[in-house]
């Protein structure tokens, strides 16, 4: 009669649960230099490949990020100085 109340009812408890901490999880504040990375420079676009980058670049692109393309909203100075450390340091070349 009623029967698919419940699986409708369970799928809408899993989206909930899902979005949920999807939710969270942005909230969270990162932990990691990696993380800081990986939250802060997805904010406008997709996270991007650094590592065609150089060690030499990475700073440069960070600043560029503040200066012209306005991270500097959504990156604070601190937060550019840890991620370019971060970058500097998994850089390949
Ligand atoms: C406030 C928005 C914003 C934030 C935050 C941001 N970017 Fe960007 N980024 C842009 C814009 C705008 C462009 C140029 C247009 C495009 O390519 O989408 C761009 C382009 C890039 C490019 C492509 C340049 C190229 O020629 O290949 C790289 C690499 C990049 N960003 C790295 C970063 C890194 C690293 C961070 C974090 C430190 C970051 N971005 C954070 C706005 C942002």
């Amino acid at each position: 009669m009623a029967d698919w109340r419940l699986p409708a009812g369970i799928l809408a408890i899993a989206a909930l649960a899902g979005a949920g901490s999807a939710a969270w999880d942005r909230l969270r504040p990162p932990r990691t230099p990696r993380e800081l990375f990986q939250r802060r420079c997805s904010h406008c676009h997709e996270l991007p490949r650094m590592n065609q980058f150089g060690k030499r670049n990475m700073a440069g692109i960070v600043r560029t990020m503040r200066t012209r393309n306005g991270a500097d909203k959504v990156i604070t100075e601190q937060e550019a100085a840890v991620i370019v450390k971060y970058l500097e340091g998994v850089a390949r070349w």
